[in-house]
């Protein structure tokens, strides 16, 4: 198996987590993309999606997946998307994609996260994935100086703009041991959006693909 087919296959073990009628939200990525293109075998089952990126809302709405804007949507039941990095805590870094700030946001409102990733994302301390940080243009130049002294090295990713019109600072260096205080300090930092961390907001149910099959851990 390569490491396509490994995302295929827990992609496609996350269709058992998409309830009937409903609607869903949906990551950005690889993995994430094979996803999509899962459910739209099985589309005329829900009601639709809420995005967490354009490029999904363009492959959901290409496979003609209703889209859903998640102001005009009161509850998600579910959110099943990719990650960077996770830990046996399911805590995770995210925006690899520079999707972080609107995966988080869908991420908060659903009551349950589904991640799915191939078994090279498992890690004991999460970090050595340069950490995504979302930024106010016009602050970079400060919001690098503040994570140098925190002891990372950070670097703006070149010719990159999110979906909301900003800059993403990757940082390396990191060993991130307490990833809840971590990112609530990171948040502190004038002109940072959102950073990576997902562990105020971890996932509950985590999807590993294997070699040997599709592992389940759950929080
Ligand atoms: C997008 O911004 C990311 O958070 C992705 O979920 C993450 O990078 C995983 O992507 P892959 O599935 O492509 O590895």
């Amino acid at each position: 198996m390569n490491q396509d087919d490994l995302k295929r296959s827990v992609a496609n073990a996350a269709l058992a987590y998409v309830p009937e009628g409903q609607i869903i939200g949906v990551g950005t990525g690889s993995t994430a993309n094979f996803f999509i293109d899962g459910l739209a075998q099985m589309k005329d089952r829900i009601r639709g999606a809420v995005a967490s990126s354009e490029t999904s809302a363009a492959r959901l709405r290409a496979h003609g997946i209703a889209l859903f804007d998640l102001n005009d949507v009161s509850e998600l039941s579910v959110y099943i998307d990719g990650a960077d990095e996770v830990d046996g805590r399911l805590c995770m870094v995210k925006g690899g994609g520079a999707a972080l700030t609107r995966e988080k946001i869908v991420a908060a409102v659903a009551q349950r996260f589904v991640c799915i990733c191939d078994g090279s994302k498992l890690v004991d301390t999460l970090g050595a994935f340069p950490l995504p940080i979302e930024v106010i243009p016009m602050a970079t130049a400060q919001v690098l100086r503040a994570l140098t002294a925190l002891g990372g090295t950070p670097s703006v990713r070149a010719g990159v703009v999110t979906d909301n019109g900003n800059a993403i600072v990757d940082v390396r260096g990191l060993r991130i041991t307490e990833p809840e205080a971590f990112e609530a300090q990171l948040n502190n930092i004038v002109g940072v959006v959102t950073n990576g961390i997902f562990a105020q907001r971890p996932a509950d149910v985590l999807l590993l693909a294997t070699a040997q099959g599709v592992r389940t851990m759950l929080r």
